[in-house]
């Protein structure tokens, strides 16, 4: 095992990919206990990468009918607890058979680890630069509370990353094995970057819409209705929200973070308060050898 103090637990190799006992045993559970149902929708992710925020987005674009702005879902809930984790529920006490039709699953697990009746569902993947990434998911280590948890220096990190030892990691390949899918199958990958939604996040809802198959209607448009949702689902609302700046969730069995700690700073290019020239080209170094001839480039440009 390595990589003990940068998340929760020690990381175990699991055919490549780095991650936690815990989360190696549910993928046993997932494959045996898990039916996925031809509707549903899978939001992935490598974390940090702004899992929340197309959490948030998915479930007030799929759900507009529901709400009407002044009394949304999200502005009493915190965008976590809109559909689980396909890594931490607890299968096989979790019953999700009677959830509304499409339902929503979220997962940090890498394509290729996934049981294949799940991955024939469709997937929306965000991916985000690296050295974000990194920079994000060094504060949030440094946020968990657990017993176990030491803070581990922000060098010691760097190493680790690059050498693919984080959570889910490598990020390399588990960014790849979405992206390769997603050309092989456009209709039922739909592939979106953080940087892109940052600029034009009206666009990106859009596709985000008709992907899930619920595009908008002239009428919807006309009325503004997918700029309300980019409104409602922004950093600055939503992390404004009472909701989102109390109480705590749980992170597997063996931690906890603030809801807050999920809100830091939403911005594109953080890392450049934190990395030396040197190590963020190292970064796109190794970006440049994996994603070489698979024609992904990440980042903002
Ligand atoms: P930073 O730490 O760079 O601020 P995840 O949800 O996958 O854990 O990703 C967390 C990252 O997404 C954090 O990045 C967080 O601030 C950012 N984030 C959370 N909500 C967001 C939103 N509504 N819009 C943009 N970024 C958001």
């Amino acid at each position: 095992p390595k990589g003990n103090g940068w998340m929760v637990q020690h990381l175990y190799n699991y055919n490549g990919f780095w991650l936690n006992s815990y989360i190696i045993k549910n993928i046993l559970l997932l494959n045996t206990f898990f039916k996925p149902q031809p509707s549903d929708i899978f939001l992935a992710s490598f974390m940090k990468s702004g899992t929340t925020w197309l959490k948030a987005l998915m479930f007030s674009t799929l759900n507009r009918h529901r709400y009407n702005s002044s009394d949304h879902h999200l502005l009493h809930h915190n965008p976590q607890s809109t559909f689980p984790y396909l890594d931490s529920e607890c299968y096989p006490f979790t019953d999700f058979t009677n959830a509304p039709s499409p339902r929503l699953f979220a997962t940090h697990y890498p394509r290729l680890l996934l049981p294949s009746c799940i991955t024939s569902c469709k997937f929306v993947y965000v991916c985000r630069d690296p050295k974000d990434v990194l920079i994000s998911k060094w504060h949030f280590a440094c946020k968990i509370r657990s017993k176990d948890l030491k803070p581990v220096a922000f060098e010691e990190a760097f190493e680790l990353f690059c050498d693919g030892v984080s959570d889910y990691g490598p990020y390399w390949d588990h960014v790849l094995s979405y992206w390769k899918a997603s050309l092989e199958s456009p209709d039922m990958i739909l592939f979106l970057k953080y940087e892109e939604m940052k600029k034009q996040p009206v666009v990106e809802v859009r596709k985000l819409a008709a992907f899930m198959g619920k595009p908008f209607t002239v009428e919807e448009e006309e009325k503004g209705e997918v700029e309300k949702i980019v409104e409602l689902c922004s950093f600055e609302k939503l992390s404004g929200l009472e909701v989102n700046k109390n109480g705590v969730e749980k992170l597997g069995k063996l931690a906890v973070v603030e809801r807050g700690d999920f809100f830091r700073k939403g911005e594109v290019g953080d890392w450049k308060n934190y990395l030396s020239e040197e190590m963020k080209e190292r970064i796109d170094r190794i970006s440049d050898e994996k994603f070489k001839d698979s024609g992904l480039i990440v980042g903002a440009n």
